[in-house]
């Protein structure tokens, strides 16, 4: 089944903000993190029932440095300093998959950058689906 899609341009932006220059995002535009540790970005994630959920992040990484972000699930971080590598270029999409503990209800699921490099170029997550790209994933 596909997942839910919530794009990165409607959820909580800490230290970031919406932009379209670049191409293949969906929805109406990606979310550029400011280029510091930090930075994140917050989705309200709904399950009905508590289970394990993949988590899948769309994002763009137009350098060579890796742009690792802590994956945070109701405030507690589930996985730490997970690595979003450069893509081909800043048009260039790619996901990386985690699994993630939910509950019943909205959860808060959190990307924060943690280094000065900031955040990847973030399209959105995807929640109960598996990957849609063949760059890196899992
Ligand atoms: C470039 C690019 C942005 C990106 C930024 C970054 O400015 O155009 O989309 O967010 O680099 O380094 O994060």
């Amino acid at each position: 089944a596909p997942g839910v899609d919530y794009q990165a341009e409607d959820a909580v932006i800490t230290r970031g903000a919406v932009a379209t220059n670049h191409t293949g995002y969906s929805g109406t535009g990606f979310v550029d993190y400011t280029n510091v540790a930090g930075s994140s970005v917050e989705f309200g994630v709904s399950a009905t029932t508590a289970g394990t959920a993949p988590l899948t992040f769309r994002y763009a990484n137009g350098t060579a440095v890796d742009r690792p972000m802590d994956i945070s699930v109701n405030g507690t971080v589930i996985a730490s300093g997970v690595s979003f590598p450069a893509t081909a270029n800043w048009d260039t999409w790619a996901t990386r998959t985690v699994d993630a503990p939910l509950r019943p209800g909205t959860n808060t699921v959190r990307a924060t950058a943690t280094t000065a490099n900031g955040g990847p170029n973030l399209d959105r997550l995807t929640v109960g689906a598996t990957a849609d790209s063949t760059a890196p994933s899992r």
